[in-house]
Order: C-alpha cells, then sequence, then structure tokens
C-alpha cells in the first residue's frame, strides 16, 4: 500500500501537512524553507525573487508551522502586490496529465519550457522530464507541504518579475490549484491580468481511467471527491446521496487513506443503498505511472477492495451507470445510440 506522502495535491494536508512529527517537519524546512527566492533547487542565477523589502514575503513559510504539528499558519496570506516593485511575470497552471511524459500535451511542455521558475509538489516535479526542468532557472518542490504556502510561493515569485509555472497531476480545474491561485492573487490586491494568468489544460484522472477501463463514461458523469480535508463528510455523504440515485456514471477522486477508511465505507454503503451490488465498478490506481493497476469488479466487492493496494490516494473509481454493463473485459456505458439504430 502507498504511504500518505504518495498523495497528490489537496490530499498532501490531508495526510502529513502539519506534519505530526519532528523528523518530517525536519525534512520540510530544509528543502522548502523558501520566501520567494530561496529554492531547493537552483538551476541558474538570474532569477528575480522576493519582496522590495527583505522579508516582506512572508506568507510562504512552507514547513514554518509543521515543527508544532499546527498546519493553521500555513493558510495566512503574507505579503501584498505593494511588497513588491518589480513588472510582474506571468503565473501558469500547467496540468501534467496523469503522468508518463507522452501524457503531457504539447502547450503543457512549451509553458513548462517558457516558465523561469516551476512550483510544486515533489511528486509532480519528478514527473516532468529532465530535459524540461533543466531548462528552468529553479525548481521549487515541496514535499508534504500545503498547497496554499505552495501557490502562494509561486505567486510571489511571480510578482518579484519571473514567470512561474504551478504544476499539478491531471487538469488544474479538477480538485487542483488553478482556482485557488486566483483566490490569494485576488487576496493580494492583484488581479489575473496584472500578472498575465494562464491555465494550460492536462489530461484528468477521470479521462486517463475511464482510457485504462475501455468506454465507461460516455453519457453523463459526475465526480464526487471523498477528501474531506476541505468539504465536511455529511456535506459529501448527502453529495453521493444526490448522484448516485440518478443515472450517473460516478468518477470517485481521493477515494482512500488512512486517515480516510471510514469515508470510503461510508460511500460504499451510499452507493449499494442506490444501486445494484451487481453495477460495474472500474478501478484504476496510478494511471499512466509506473505502477499502474487496473481492476474491473462490482459494486458489492468494493469495500472490501478499500484495504487491498489498488486503492489508494493515487486511485480513482469509476462506478457504472444502471446501464453500464462488462463486455470481454471491458466497462462499456452506452450513450442511447441502440434506441435510434440498428447495430
Ligand atoms: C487532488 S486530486 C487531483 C486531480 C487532478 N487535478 C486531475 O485532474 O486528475 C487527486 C486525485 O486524483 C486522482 N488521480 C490523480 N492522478 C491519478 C492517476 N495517475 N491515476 C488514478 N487516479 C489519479 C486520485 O483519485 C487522486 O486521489
Amino acid at each position: 500500500m502507498s504511504t500518505d506522502t504518495d498523495a497528490d495535491a489537496d490530499d498532501e494536508s490531508t495526510s502529513k501537512c502539519g506534519a505530526s512529527s519532528v523528523s518530517e517537519a525536519e525534512t520540510e524546512s530544509s528543502s522548502s524553507g523558501s520566501k520567494c527566492g530561496a529554492s531547493s533547487s537552483e538551476t541558474g542565477d538570474d532569477s528575480k525573487c522576493g519582496a522590495s523589502s527583505s522579508d516582506s514575503s512572508s506568507g510562504s513559510k512552507c514547513g514554518a508551522s509543521s515543527s508544532d504539528g499546527d498546519s493553521s499558519n500555513e493558510q495566512e496570506v503574507g505579503a501584498t502586490i505593494d511588497d513588491f516593485d518589480a513588472d510582474p511575470g506571468q503565473l501558469t497552471a500547467v496540468g501534467l496529465g496523469p503522468g508518463h511524459a507522452e501524457g503531457m500535451t504539447e502547450r503543457a511542455k512549451t509553458a513548462l519550457l517558457e516558465a523561469e521558475h516551476i512550483v510544486g509538489y515533489t511528486t509532480y516535479i519528478d514527473l516532468i522530464p529532465d530535459e524540461i526542468t533543466e531548462q528552468a532557472d529553479e525548481l521549487y518542490d515541496t514535499p508534504m507541504c500545503g498547497e496554499v504556502s505552495r501557490t502562494e510561493e509561486a505567486i510571489d515569485r511571480t510578482l518579484a518579475g519571473n514567470d512561474v509555472a504551478i504544476v499539478g497531476s491531471g487538469d488544474p480545474n479538477v480538485y487542483a490549484l488553478a482556482g485557488l491561485a486566483l483566490e490569494i492573487l485576488e487576496s493580494k490586491g492583484a488581479t489575473a491580468t496584472m500578472v498575465d494568468f494562464d491555465v494550460v489544460p492536462g489530461v484528468p484522472a477521470a479521462q486517463s481511467c475511464g482510457a485504462r477501463l475501455g468506454a465507461p463514461l460516455v453519457n453523463d458523469t459526475v465526480s464526487v471527491s471523498l477528501s474531506d480535508h476541505l468539504v465536511p463528510m455529511p456535506e459529501i455523504e448527502s453529495r453521493l446521496h444526490a448522484v448516485a440515485k440518478e443515472s450517473f456514471t460516478i468518477t470517485i477522486y481521493n477515494p482512500w487513506s488512512r486517515k480516510r477508511r471510514e469515508n470510503f465505507q461510508k460511500c460504499c454503503e451510499i452507493l449499494l443503498t442506490h444501486r445494484d451490488e451487481g453495477t460495474p465498478v472500474g478501478i484504476v490506481h496510478g494511471a499512466g505511472r509506473e505502477d499502474e493497476r487496473v481492476m474491473i469488479t462490482e459494486l458489492g466487492e468494493l469495500e472490501d477492495l478499500g484495504e487491498s493496494e489498488i486503492i489508494d490516494m493515487t486511485t480513482t473509481i469509476v462506478v457504472g451507470n444502471e446501464e453500464t454493463y462488462v463486455w470481454d473485459d471491458r466497462m462499456v456505458t452506452p450513450r442511447g445510440y441502440e434506441t435510434k439504430y440498428d447495430y
């Protein structure tokens, strides 16, 4: 089973941000205590970093709150646009797709090559081909620190005059940082146009995983995340009920972690109150990554699989609708053509 440090995006803070042990906090501090400039890897020496005063970029203290096990401080936004005297650079939220280099769009590769600084969770930075990261002046990666401090770091670097790419898996608009970047920009008194903000889409996990399963998503589909880091579990349960009782295919993101066992069990219970236990379910772990695994099973079997290696925080689960069937090891959700055409 993967550990919680394998988490994607918003799960990092659910798992280990505000680290619970001193050694975790030390790891964070040593690799990522940057305040716009002190990056973990510098590949060039001409970057423009820092606000106009020596320590005014005070918000991006990734890891600073970890030593006492309190992650709340990192939610504070520090420097405002008034603290920077440079012309702002470009900030681009880049979706890397599922994981392998071939899964990245050309536009994503170009955006990364054009960025002076690349900021992201360590796992995502590691997914970027070396020939791209070698071109960057600076890489700033945080192993297990929160997405708020990392996003603010990217913004402060942009306000200091650098062209910055902030990266994430899949698409930046799917349970990811594009919205947070705009919110933090706004809170700093900046505008999206002031920093030339752009989003480069990537292939979301639902689509990467759907592709591995056959054709389960070709009709109306709704995604639900089981991460209760930002949305309370009662609200997630209510959304699950609402979706499961209708004829949607459901993609379940963030399905399982050690801290989220009960959420997964509750999810399975809710699905079974609305859907037959024979409903086809596809499970894809690590789509497009070296440890990719794919399984097609039935809804009645899902809960027990929560304790198996295939379901963790790099897994997406696809629950078919009442018309979804399995044919020759492929999930098929009819689009409805059969109601109009003979074939
Ligand atoms: C915070 S969300 C980020 C989603 C991402 N922005 C996207 O567009 O796919 C993290 C969740 O995405 C899913 N995920 C991300 N990469 C995946 C992959 N390679 N294979 C399967 N699921 C993945 C998992 O459900 C994981 O818990």
